[in-house]
């Protein structure tokens, strides 16, 4: 019965998202399957209707960098209303997901956010780095010619890291490693919610496994928490369950957006090649260019005026960090794929302000590791067949999913959905030097 409901109001979503592009909203247009490959002359016309767009929706968005940076700082939006009010869901397969502290505001976001940073040093994180490039050492040793990056190395990668942070024991690891690929499979729509519910009482079983007997810092730490009442149960269901989800997805799409981005502009892939000290600056270009999470959204706790506009109490703002990205009045030549950039201020990618990623050092490590060994290991790697970018996970995905459209949208589910990628690249590569098959661009 639920499951029905649910279905139904995401397909009322789906309609009312149709129906508000079909009348010029460029918000909902995002959405459209045929903006997804390519959104970024959809967000040059967003951000050519001013600094404040008013979508038809009622849902203001923002698209230059100064205010995507400035909305995620300000304190007077938030993640739930002023009255701790999570919007009303949409029914989406979000709802069933236990609530994290990226969901929250202060004071619980800062008590659980406190409870999950020492595990993300710069000491702990460091402490990953050897064990990671083992990892990317063997999963490449093993591939073929031919081979999927994403299955082969990019998805492999960040879920065996997140076990790793989470003390997942071996034997566990393959169910994890499912848990984390259905996650981002029912969020995008593709498994229906019952399968989506099951899957999380599967999780809560294991993390609750994991907090009798804790092996992994973040647990164990979390346990001796628990016990102090520091926080509930419940929270570090949730907390858990963000780890996965945000270690996962994320990391996933930044090494595929980047190995595409490189082999499509082939002279940047060529001087990694020369150099391949260079790949933290890939790293750094690709969440700038092709960021993972493109999106994210606030909600105003009191009217506030931005550049000029007014945006009422418990207004939603959609920030959107991939054009905050591409703005020209801070990146020369923003469209451009460019790995030398130098003295540019730190993109969006990682958000800003208190809910600035956790595990930004975590994934910066783990990608730049994979983008140094495929130059050093892989000189001649190429696209060996066409990109398949992957559907944009939701409902609602922001800023490629027509939820978001909504002027109800709800704060909840739009936020906690801004962690999941938008652009997965499914991709063939290659190492070896026969020609490229047609309709692959190098
Ligand atoms: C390329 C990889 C990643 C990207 C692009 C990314 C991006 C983001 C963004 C944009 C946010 C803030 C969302 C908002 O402001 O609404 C965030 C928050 C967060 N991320 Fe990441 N993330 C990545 C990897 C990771 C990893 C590897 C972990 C941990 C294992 C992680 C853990 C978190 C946590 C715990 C938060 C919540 C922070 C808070 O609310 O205070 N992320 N991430």
């Amino acid at each position: 019965m639920n499951t029905l409901r649910i279905g139904a109001q995401v397909g009322a979503a789906k309609a009312a998202a149709r129906l508000l592009s079909a009348f010029g909203d460029l918000f909902a247009q995002l959405g459209r399957p045929r903006w997804l490959e390519d959104p970024y002359p959809l967000y040059e016309r967003i951000r050519a209707k001013g600094p404040v767009y008013r979508a038809p929706s009622g849902i203001r968005a923002v698209s230059s960098f100064a205010l995507c940076d400035q909305v995620l700082r300000d304190r007077r939006f938030g993640m739930k209303t002023a009255e701790g009010v999570t919007m009303p869901g949409l029914g989406s397969v979000q709802e069933h997901f236990p609530e994290s502290f990226l969901d929250m505001d202060p004071p619980d976001h800062t008590r659980l956010r406190r409870l999950a940073a020492p595990a993300f040093t710069p000491r702990s994180v460091e402490s990953y780095r050897p064990r990671i490039g083992w990892m990317v050492e063997d999963f490449l040793s093993r591939v073929p010619d031919r081979f999927d990056l994403v299955t082969e190395v990019a998805a492999p990668l960040p879920i065996a890291v997140v076990s790793d942070l989470l003390g997942v024991p071996p034997v566990d690891r393959a169910r994890f490693a499912e848990y984390g690929a259905l996650v981002g499979a029912a969020l995008g729509g593709v498994r229906p919610v019952r399968q989506a519910k099951e899957l999380i009482a599967a999780a809560e079983a294991l993390f609750e496994r994991l907090v009798r007997e804790p092996r992994g810092d973040v647990i164990g730490d979390l346990t001796v928490a628990l016990g102090e009442e520091k926080l509930t149960a419940r929270e570090l269901f949730g907390m858990a369950m963000l780890l996965l989800i945000a270690g996962f997805e994320t990391t996933v799409n930044l090494i595929g957006n980047g190995v595409i981005s490189l082999l499509r502009n082939r002279s940047q892939w060529e001087l990694l090649r020369a150099d391949p000290s260079l790949a933290a600056a890939v790293v750094e270009e690709t969440l700038r260019y092709e960021p993972p999470v493109q999106a994210t959204v606030r909600i105003a706790h009191t009217d506030v005026e931005l550049a000029g506009q007014r945006i009422k109490a418990g207004q939603m703002v959609a920030v959107l960090i991939a054009a905050g990205n591409r703005d020209a009045a801070v990146f020369a030549d923003p469209h451009r794929f460019d790995i030398t950039r130098a003295g540019v201020p730190e993109h969006l990618a990682f958000s800003s302000g208190i809910h600035y990623c956790l595990g930004a050092r975590l994934a910066r490590i783990e990608t730049e590791i994979v983008f140094r060994t495929l130059a050093e290991r892989m000189p001649s790697l190429r696209l060996a067949g066409p990109v398949r970018w992957r559907p944009a996970t939701g409902p609602p995905q922001p800023p490629r999913h027509p939820e978001l459209s909504w002027a109800c949208a709800a704060a909840r589910a739009a936020k906690t959905s801004s962690m999941w990628s938008s652009a997965q690249v499914l991709m063939v590569a290659s190492t070896g030097s026969s020609e490229a098959p047609s309709g692959v661009s190098s």
